[in-house]
C-alpha cells in the first residue's frame, strides 16, 4: 500500500501536535524542552510532516548567521519511524535553508549514524561559534554534553528567494 509524505512550513493550527511529538523526547533530555509559547514564537522555523493525513514528525531550524543554521527539535513520531521521514524532514530543512542563502547545517545529536546516511559529518564541538552554547546552558546536561555535532555544507548557488506576492505594477505618476 503507498503512502504519502508532505513535508511543509508548520501553522498555527499544528502546535498543540508539535507539543506532543515534541514532549516525550524532552523529557528523556534527547531534544531541548519547549513549551507552547516557545513553539509559536519560532513557529516560522518550523517544518512538519505529514504522514497521509497525520503530523508524523517535526523538525525546526534556527539560523545563526549567513554561515550557519542549526538543525533542531528533530522528531518522528515512533509509530511512522524508519519510513524515511526523517530524512524528508532534514532535506526540507537543507533546501529551505539553502533557499534563504545559508551556506551550512549543523545539529547536535545522539543519532550520529542517521545524520552520516544524510551526508553529514562528525566535526569537534569546539568547531561551533560561542553563541551556538546560549542554547545549550538551558540543557539538564549542559555540564557533561555527550552529543556529537554533525555538519553539512549546503550547495554553493542558493536557490532564488520564493516570491511572497505576485509581481505588481504600481503607478508612481
Ligand atoms: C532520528 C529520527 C528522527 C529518524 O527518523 P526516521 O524517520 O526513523 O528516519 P528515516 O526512516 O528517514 O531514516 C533515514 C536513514 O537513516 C537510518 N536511520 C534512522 N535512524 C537511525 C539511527 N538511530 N541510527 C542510524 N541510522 C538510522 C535509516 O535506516 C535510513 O537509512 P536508509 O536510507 O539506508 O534506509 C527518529 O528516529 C527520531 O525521532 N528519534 C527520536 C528523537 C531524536 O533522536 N531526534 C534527533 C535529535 S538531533
Amino acid at each position: 500500500m503507498s503512502h504519502t509524505v508532505r513535508i511543509r512550513s508548520a501553522a498555527a493550527g499544528d502546535v498543540d501536535a508539535i507539543l506532543s511529538l515534541l514532549k516525550p523526547f524532552a523529557e528523556k533530555n534527547i531534544i531541548l524542552e519547549r513549551d507552547k509559547d516557545n513553539i509559536f514564537q519560532h513557529l516560522q522555523e518550523f517544518l512538519v510532516a505529514e504522514y497521509d493525513d497525520r503530523l508524523a514528525g517535526v523538525v525546526c531550524v534556527h539560523i545563526y548567521g549567513e554561515k550557519l543554521a542549526e538543525v533542531r527539535s528533530l522528531v518522528v513520531d515512533p509509530a511512522y519511524q524508519k519510513h524515511g521521514v526523517g530524512r524528508l524532514l532534514v532535506e526540507g530543512c537543507e533546501k529551505w535553508a539553502k533557499g534563504l542563502g545559508v551556506a551550512k547545517l549543523f545539529a547536535l545529536t545522539y543519532v550520529t549514524g542517521f545524520f552520516l546516511k544524510l551526508g553529514y559529518r562528525i566535526v569537534s564541538k569546539e568547531s561551533l561559534p560561542h553563541k551556538v552554547w546560549t542554547v545549550c546552558v538551558h540543557c539538564a546536561r549542559f555540564a557533561d554534553c555527550d552529543e556529537i555535532a554533525v555538519e553539512k555544507m549546503l550547495a554553493d548557488t542558493p536557490i532564488r528567494p520564493v516570491a511572497v506576492m505576485p509581481i505588481i505594477e504600481i503607478d508612481d505618476a
